[in-house]
């Protein structure tokens, strides 16, 4: 394949070539967010909701940079499996529908810095109910709805910044493909198949997978 230079970056030095291939888009998406927008702190507070394949990183990203990380999901397996990965709290969206007030419970009524928002709908209102003063929730994704009503109140009396999130640009990839040299990010692979199983690598990413799936064509 032949590609102009402005659309590829180098790979991490210390990464194999399916580790670099887990990167764009669902990775670098969330140091676009955290980074970029967000100037994440050691220390500041981070939601992530469910355990798909964003917010798989979003935990592992946000855990590296010395955040604390509460994930939200509908399993109590994948809660553990992310506790593994780094969080530090988690909640079960399933058993607590109002997760947004154990947010606050979980952090001393004092809510969280930044939010990972992949569920849209509903769930934005929720996520301003979540948030600290003056801080950010990157909109990335829209799981349950791509409409969303806000409460105009709710997010001025918070000061709350709702940010749009469309992957991110070259030199903030190269930024984040240099940064995985020093910090340290197994990316998850759920499996590896040969170009030979593509079906079956279709069909393990319809019926749902923990962490990435991959096709090597060395395989
Ligand atoms: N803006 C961008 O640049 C960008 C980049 C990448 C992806 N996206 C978008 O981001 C979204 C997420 O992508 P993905 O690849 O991570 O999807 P995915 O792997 O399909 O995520 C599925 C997981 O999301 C969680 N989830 C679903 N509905 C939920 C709800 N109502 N509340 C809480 N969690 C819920 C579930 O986690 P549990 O099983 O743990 O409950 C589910 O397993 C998609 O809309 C995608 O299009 C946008």
């Amino acid at each position: 394949m032949v590609l102009n230079e402005n659309a590829t970056v180098f790979s991490p030095e210390t990464y194999t070539d399916n580790q670099s291939s887990t990167l764009p888009v669902a990775a670098f998406v969330n140091w676009f967010s955290l980074v970029e927008y967000g100037n994440i702190k050691a220390g500041d507070k981070v939601l992530v909701q469910g355990t798909g394949g964003v917010s798989i990183f979003a935990i592992q990203i946000a855990s590296a940079l010395g955040a604390e990380v509460i994930v939200t999901s509908s399993s109590d397996e994948k809660l553990e499996k992310a506790k593994e990965l780094g969080a530090s709290k988690v909640i079960n969206y399933k058993t607590h529908p109002d997760w947004e007030k154990e947010v606050q419970k979980l952090t001393n009524g004092k809510g969280v810095e930044h939010i990972v928002e992949v569920v849209g709908g509903s769930s934005i209102a929720k996520s301003i109910e979540a948030l600290a003063f003056q801080v950010h929730i990157y909109v990335v994704g829209f799981l349950e709805n791509m409409e969303a009503e806000v409460n105009l109140f709710s997010l001025l009396a918070k000061q709350a910044r709702i940010q749009g999130i469309n992957v991110g640009h070259h030199r903030a990839f190269e930024d984040f493909t240099k940064a995985l040299d020093q910090i340290n990010i197994d990316p998850v692979i759920d499996t590896v198949y040969s170009f030979d199983q593509a079906k079956e690598a279709y069909e393990h990413q319809m019926k749902g997978a923990f962490g990435k799936i991959v096709i090597d064509f060395n395989k």
